[in-house]
């Protein structure tokens, strides 16, 4: 039995013990990795991400009255709200992004009666691999299930964006949402975020991606992530100011661009600037690289991104650079560079199949030299995106 099978059993079980009833409805959604294209996404532009091998199962009933029982399966812990306006909540943050969900679905089809709901996964929480857009887009499709509202994917993608921006005040883009529910087996998913035009591009059966989680979570991490967005938009206000074409996002700036203006600019912004503007060019070079089947050319744009993040976007540290530089001298890597919003969470290792215990080991083993303890790591797998299980008939009700 898989481990994904095993977590969905002890959902179900514990549903049935705490609700005295079955689930209805269970839908799954997995986490992400990002490969190349940090930062890019709120700049409509390009990333390279991909749908992974841990996510969340989400299981819901529907209920007579108007109460909606939420429980987070892990702790047994449980908010009791009215379904058809949900507020954010203080204390209990980890609901708000269910309710946010709720809140964006409300607005195509109210919620007409309550229900219990349950959830549970195997993501680390705050390892960078999108727990939260895992849980947001495995209770949206539950909901709309249960509910009968008929969302698109980048439908559900947006009101899981909007759970984020209004009930947990981040900031964020779309590449978390998009990647847990476009995910293809074996495949990278390409995103444009300005066409909103989702693309699969095949990957090289003989690499695979590991995943070294640091455990650190620094303090502060929203609001930096909502002032890096911030830098990025003042960057390019400055380039429409500038340049003689329209100019709507960093997307527009190229690298030629930068080059040009970037001592005209206060330090920070252009440096700021150049993290998504040279991102950018990486995805694309790299669709190009996983086309000619270069994947040591592909790793080297990995490593480039990870630079560009600890020197112009900052948004490193010490942990993540230790795995990066370390990583860069075991045999059998081929790339590594932080994974989605960064200031901790976890770096990302592209190594030879052939090689990955071997690299994971010694991984572990550079980090624990200094740290004192071992980074935990996880062979990541390419993977379908988020769906409704089969098998759950909704009870009349
Ligand atoms: C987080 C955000 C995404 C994206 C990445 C950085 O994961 O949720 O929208 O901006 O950071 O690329």
């Amino acid at each position: 039995m898989s481990v994904m099978q095993n977590v969905k059993d002890v959902l179900l079980r514990k549903f049935k013990e705490k609700f005295a009833m079955d689930a209805a409805i269970v839908a799954y959604a997995p986490g992400r990795v990002e490969i190349l294209g940090n930062h890019t996404d709120y700049n409509e532009g390009y990333t390279l991400s991909s749908a992974i091998n841990f996510g969340t199962y989400f299981a819901v009933s529907p209920r007579e009255d108007n109460e909606a029982h939420l429980i987070a399966g892990d702790v047994m812990q449980e908010v009791v709200f009215d379904p058809a306006s949900p507020e954010p909540s203080q204390d209990r943050v980890w609901s708000n992004y269910v309710k946010g969900v709720l809140a964006g679905l409300n607005e195509k089809k109210k919620a007409t009666h309550g229900f219990n709901a349950m959830f549970l996964g195997d993501l680390p929480l705050g390892a960078g691999l999108s727990s939260s857009a895992a849980l947001e887009v495995s209770s949206g499709l539950a909901f709309a299930k249960l509910y009968d509202i008929d969302v698109s994917k980048m439908e559900l993608a947006r009101i899981g964006q909007r759970a984020e921006h209004e009930f947990a005040g981040v900031k964020c883009g779309l590449l978390d949402q998009v990647s847990s529910l476009f995910g293809q087996k074996d495949h990278l998913v390409w995103s444009d975020f300005r066409t909103y035009e989702i693309n699969p591009v095949q990957i090289n059966p003989d690499v695979c991606f590991l995943m070294c989680d640091t455990k650190v979570k620094h303090a502060l991490v929203d609001g930096e992530y909502n002032e890096r967005r911030r830098h990025c938009e003042e960057a390019a206000a400055y380039f429409a100011s500038t340049l003689d074409r329209p100019i709507k996002a960093l997307r527009d700036v190229t690298w030629e661009d930068w080059l040009e203006h970037h001592q005209k600019m206060d330090d920070l912004t252009a440096r700021r600037a150049a993290h998504p503007i040279g991102e950018n060019e990486r995805v694309i070079s790299g669709i190009e690289m996983l086309r000619n089947n270069d994947m040591e050319g592909f790793g080297r744009l990995m490593f480039e991104s990870h630079e560009s993040s600890r020197v112009n976007f900052e948004n490193s540290c010490p942990e993540l650079d230790t795995l990066v530089a370390g990583a860069q001298a075991v045999p059998g890597v081929l790339g590594a560079r932080l994974s989605g919003g960064g200031f901790g969470g976890s770096a990302v290792v592209l190594a030879w199949r052939r090689d990955v215990e071997t690299v994971s080991t010694t991984l572990r083993n550079i980090y624990a030299n200094k740290y004192g303890e071992r980074c935990d790591t996880r062979i990541l797998v390419c993977s379908d995106g988020a769906r409704v299980m089969p098998g759950q008939a909704v009870p009349a009700g």
